[in-house]
């Protein structure tokens, strides 16, 4: 078995708890280098919770992570985080491409980096997320799709191998939802990087995604999207009926689901 092999996520009986509320129960999951996973669940599923997990910001109750084939500790510059609700309305005066120089903020990669190298690398991050164009133009002038290309470029400017995104779709419309799918499945697949994106809609993921990861009432089930979005598992999930109907190339959840 050689090195690639090696897990780069390994949860074992992982359950969280807070203020007596079980929020995970018992979660197993392992997952391998380049993987694409889609995290679904209602509200309050416990899906950002799970992020927050992986990058050691919370402690589990109970269970085992294994990321990298180590406890998770905050300030892993080996993960690149976007994370839910980000407020870009503090800095809308600033220019597009210093949000991104921002990802080497408190982060011993870019600390004593020189300026003309930090500089180089904030271009070409840009390139790849195509915000050449836009890369001087203040932050208020952008629009939704415009912001969430420049979050991806802060989070990946160091490199990371594994790649959280915290709903990051939420106010985009569809065309700009699918062309943020294909900009970080495209960009994850040429670095090799290991993605766990949470989502409230599977569709636009739908061409992209290995596998689902769907959290609901502390209960969890992972697997292909065809085999984990069905009547029968969503049903037993949500412990009420469900009814998933898949038509046209896409999945339509109907049920007290949200
Ligand atoms: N610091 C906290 N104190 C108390 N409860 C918390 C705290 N953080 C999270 N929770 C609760 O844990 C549950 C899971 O929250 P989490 O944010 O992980 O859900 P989520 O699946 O990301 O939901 P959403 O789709 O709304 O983003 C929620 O019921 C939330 O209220
Ligand atoms: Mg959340």
């Amino acid at each position: 078995m050689n090195e690639s092999d090696n897990p780069i996520l390994e949860v074992k009986n992982l359950s969280y708890q807070i203020g007596g509320r079980v929020i995970l129960n018992n979660l197993n999951l392992t997952v391998r280098q380049g993987e694409f996973i889609a995290i679904l669940g209602p509200n309050g599923a416990g899906k950002s919770t799970f992020l927050k997990l992986i990058l050691g910001l919370i402690k589990p109750t109970s269970g085992t992570i294994q990321i990298f084939g180590n406890t998770p500790k905050t300030g892993n510059n080996q993960i690149g985080y976007t994370p839910q609700h980000r407020e870009l309305e503090s800095v809308l005066a600033l220019r597009a491409k210093d949000i991104v120089g921002f990802g080497f903020d408190g982060n011993k990669w870019g600390f004593g980096l020189p300026n003309k190298r930090k500089e180089s690398e904030v271009n070409k991050v840009l390139k790849e997320v195509n915000a050449i164009s836009f890369a001087e133009s203040p932050i208020s002038k952008l629009s939704g799709g415009e912001q969430q290309r420049l979050l991806i470029a802060q989070a990946l400017i160091t490199s990371p191998k594994l790649f959280l995104l915290d709903e990051p779709l939420s106010n985009l419309d569809p065309s700009s939802a699918s062309e943020i799918v294909n900009l970080i499945s495209g960009v994850t697949k040429s670095r090799a990087v290991t993605v766990l994106f949470v989502t409230h809609d599977i569709n636009p993921l739908l061409g992209v995604v290995d596998r689902v990861l769907y959290l609901a009432n502390g209960k969890s089930e992972i697997g292909s999207a065809d085999k984990v979005i069905t009547t029968e598992i969503l049903t037993k999930l949500y412990g009420s009926p469900i009814d998933v109907i898949k038509a046209r190339g896409k999945i339509c959840v109907i049920g007290e689901v949200s």
